[in-house]
C-alpha cells in the first residue's frame, strides 16, 4: 500500500507541487502565471494551464475527479460553494487529510492541507468552477441490503435534514455520501469522532448518537445509493 496515515514531519515546505508539474518553475511563479493567463479569459492557453492545475488532483482523485481509490473522494460534482469551504477547512486544519505517496515521486508525501495552502483563490475558484460543473458518478460498490435498510431508517431519522435526497444532492453543501467511497466515508466517521475533522455541532451529535453498527448500516445504505443511482442518471446541473 501507498498509504500512510498523517506522516508527522510533513511540513509545507517539503510538498513540492511545482516537482509533479513543471520542474523549471517555482509553485509560487508557476500559480501566479496561471492567475495572470487565466484573468485574460479568453487567452487561448487558460485551458491548458486550468488542465495543468488539473492534473495534479488527477494524480489521486482520478480523471476528472472520479476517483478509482477507494481512500480518496470522488470530487466530481461537489457543490461550488462546498469547495472552497472544504479548501478552508484543510487551509485551517479544520480537516486533517491522509497523507499519500505518489507512485513516481517516491520521497514526496503530499497531503490535502499543504495542496490548499499552496492554491491561491483564483486557482480555488477556478477549481471549484470545473468540478462543480461535472456530474456526480457514483462508486459501484458491494452493498448488504439488510443492512443498507437499517441504514436508511437512521439516514431519515437523523441526516436527511441536511444530507437530502438520501445524501445525493450536493446542493446542501455537505458533501456527496451517496455513492462515495465507503472505505474513505469510514475513515471520515473516525475522524470525527476522533476529533481530526471538525463539523457542524448539530452533526457532531448526531454522528455520537451512532453505534458502530449504525455506522456499517448508513455505510451499506449510502453504497447501495450508489448502485441504485447508475452513473450518469444524476447531474448536479439537473437539480437546480
Ligand atoms: C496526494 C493525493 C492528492 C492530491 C494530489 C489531491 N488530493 Fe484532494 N484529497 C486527497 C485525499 C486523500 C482526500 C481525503 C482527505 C481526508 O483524508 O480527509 C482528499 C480530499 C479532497 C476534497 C474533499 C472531498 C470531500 O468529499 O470532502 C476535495 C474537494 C479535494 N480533495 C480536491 C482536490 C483538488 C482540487 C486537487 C488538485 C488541486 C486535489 N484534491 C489534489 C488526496 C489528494
Ligand atoms: C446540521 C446539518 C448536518 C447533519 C444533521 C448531519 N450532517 Fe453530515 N455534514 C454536514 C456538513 C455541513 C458537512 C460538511 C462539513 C465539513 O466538512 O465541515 C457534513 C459532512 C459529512 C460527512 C463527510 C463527507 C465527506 O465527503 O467527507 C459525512 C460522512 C457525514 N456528514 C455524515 C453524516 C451522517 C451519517 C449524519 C447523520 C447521522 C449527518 N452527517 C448529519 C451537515 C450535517
Amino acid at each position: 500500500m501507498q498509504y500512510f496515515d498523517n506522516m508527522p514531519n510533513i511540513l509545507p515546505g517539503r510538498v513540492m507541487m511545482a516537482s509533479c508539474l513543471n520542474a523549471d518553475r517555482n509553485t509560487k511563479g508557476w500559480l501566479l502565471a496561471i492567475a495572470a493567463v487565466l484573468s485574460l479569459g479568453s487567452h487561448p492557453t487558460a485551458a491548458d494551464e486550468l488542465h495543468r492545475l488539473v492534473r495534479l488532483c488527477e494524480k489521486c482523485h482520478g480523471e476528472d475527479g472520479y476517483s478509482v481509490k477507494p481512500e480518496v473522494p470522488i470530487i466530481a460534482g461537489f457543490s461550488r460553494e462546498g469547495f472552497h469551504e472544504t479548501m478552508e477547512s484543510f487551509r485551517r486544519f479544520k480537516r486533517t487529510a491522509l497523507a499519500l505517496r505518489l507512485r513516481n515521486l517516491p520521497d514526496e508525501y503530499l497531503r490535502m492541507n499543504e495542496i490548499a495552502l499552496r492554491l491561491n483563490d483564483d486557482s480555488v475558484t477556478i477549481l471549484a468552477d470545473y468540478y462543480s460543473a461535472l456530474p456526480f458518478k457514483p462508486a459501484l460498490q458491494e452493498a448488504d441490503e439488510e443492512l443498507a435498510r437499517r441504514g436508511a431508517a437512521i439516514h431519515d431519522k437523523k441526516c436527511e435534514k441536511c444530507h437530502s435526497e438520501n445524501g445525493a444532492s450536493p446542493l446542501d453543501d455537505a458533501a456527496i455520501l451517496a455513492g462515495q467511497w465507503t472505505p474513505y466515508l469510514r475513515r471520515q466517521f473516525d475522524n470525527i469522532l476522533g476529533g481530526k475533522r471538525k463539523v457542524p455541532k448539530r452533526m457532531l451529535r448526531a454522528v455520537r448518537s451512532l453505534s458502530q453498527d449504525d455506522i456499517e448500516a448508513l455505510l451499506n445504505f449510502y453504497a447501495m445509493e450508489g448502485k441504485v443511482r447508475a452513473p450518469g442518471t444524476w447531474t448536479h446541473e439537473t437539480t437546480r
